[in-house]
């Protein structure tokens, strides 16, 4: 049965709610065997471009655990693609470009990103899953900062020395690069509300990878950028790291801040002021014994009160997880009760 106002939806709006409801990073992914067996058969871009298969595993942990949402199968790279980028995922590397961006002309070069035309894959596979789920689905994209570190060092990195290098010393190509990258994402964002998403989320990884100055400066206008271009549904910022811009993201004017395990999350609400929040359980916690994550999840509802809270780990999944774990960390968010 949908609900006619998912507790989801109250909850991202700021409402007090009678338990929080849950949804997990990286809920869809290679933790399940499920996922495990298709993704035997398809590459990862095939899944992520093939609505009917991105469906499918969007809705594979929803069959397992009572999630309150579900989070469509895609990823924060696929626009960079559209944009221009040749983009490869190497299993045990991870993503790659092969041509990163360095220059004005590399800047210049990239291709206008029109969701609806270059990449109608994730708003189809929101379509499908808001038809045969029975909780909603949220649609999320990555922050500019995020997109630009992909762009420019041309894979995962540490401490992204490109992406710093053009930051510091071709800071009008790195403006001009986080502009282009905001209103892709932001209007990315705004066709996945527009296709039926009920949130989105912006994740800004790597934001966490700059000075609190820094971030002021660069990830924080970007990201603000972006979100402006979004309405109609509830707007999430996740960031990792972020303990030290949290009396700074207000500015962001989101309607959720998600939050990483290294704050106490009563403590984070109150720098942050009246606004929702999110998280923030370590998601190696889900290692530990299964009381001991129950624990862990009661603390946690406990020290963010009954309003305006979602739970969920303060980074995604990952493949070393035991999906039995998972299932004790949402049974016990579903038992809890405010009244
Ligand atoms: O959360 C979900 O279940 C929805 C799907 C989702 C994926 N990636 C699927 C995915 C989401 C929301 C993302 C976000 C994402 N992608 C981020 C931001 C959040 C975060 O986790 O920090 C980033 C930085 C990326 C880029 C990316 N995609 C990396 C670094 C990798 C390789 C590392 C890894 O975890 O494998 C990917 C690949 C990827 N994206 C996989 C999945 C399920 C694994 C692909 C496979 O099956 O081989």
């Amino acid at each position: 049965m949908k609900q006619a106002r998912p507790l989801i939806v109250r909850a991202l709006s700021n409402e007090t709610v009678e338990r929080p409801p849950v949804w997990f990073m990286r809920q869809a992914g290679r933790y399940l065997p499920e996922y495990r067996a298709l993704r035997a058969e398809h590459s990862f871009l095939t899944m992520c471009h093939s609505p009917e298969l991105a469906a499918e595993v969007t809705l594979q942990p929803l069959r397992r655990y009572p999630f309150d949402a579900g989070i469509v199968f895609s990823d924060i790279l696929l626009p960079l693609e559209c944009m221009g980028a040749e983009l490869e995922y190497v299993p045990g590397t991870g993503p790659i470009i092969r041509n990163p961006v360095r220059t004005a002309a590399d800047v210049a070069a990239l291709k206008p990103f029109d969701p609806l035309r270059d990449l109608p894959s994730p708003m189809e596979t929101i379509r499908i899953c808001t038809q045969e789920a029975d909780v909603p689905i949220l649609g999320f994209a990555g922050a500019p900062f995020t997109m630009a570190c992909y762009m420019i060092d041309g894979q995962g990195s540490r401490n992204w020395p490109e992406t710093k290098r053009m930051m510091f010393g071709q800071p009008k190509v790195f403006q001009a690069l986080l502009d282009r990258l905001a209103d892709a994402v932001g209007d990315h964002l705004q066709a996945q509300v527009d296709a039926g998403a009920v949130g989105v989320q912006l994740f800004d990884t790597w934001a966490g990878a700059l000075s609190p100055d820094d971030f002021r400066r660069w990830a924080l206008p970007a990201s603000r950028r972006a979100l402006a271009r979004v309405s109609g549904a509830p707007r999430m910022f996740f960031t990792k790291d972020s303990a030290p811009f949290l009396p700074w993201l207000k500015a962001l004017e989101a309607d959720a801040y998600a939050l990483d395990w290294r704050v106490d999350i009563g403590a984070a609400r109150k720098l942050l002021g009246d606004v929702a929040v999110q998280g923030n359980m370590d998601p190696m916690a889900l290692h530990a014994p299964h009381d001991e994550i129950r624990r862990r999840v009661r603390k946690i509802i406990a020290a963010a009160g009954p309003k305006g809270h979602i739970f969920n780990l303060g980074h995604g999944l990952t493949p070393d997880i035991d999906p039995q774990a998972v299932g004790v960390a949402v049974d016990e968010v579903c038992g809890w009760s405010w009244s």
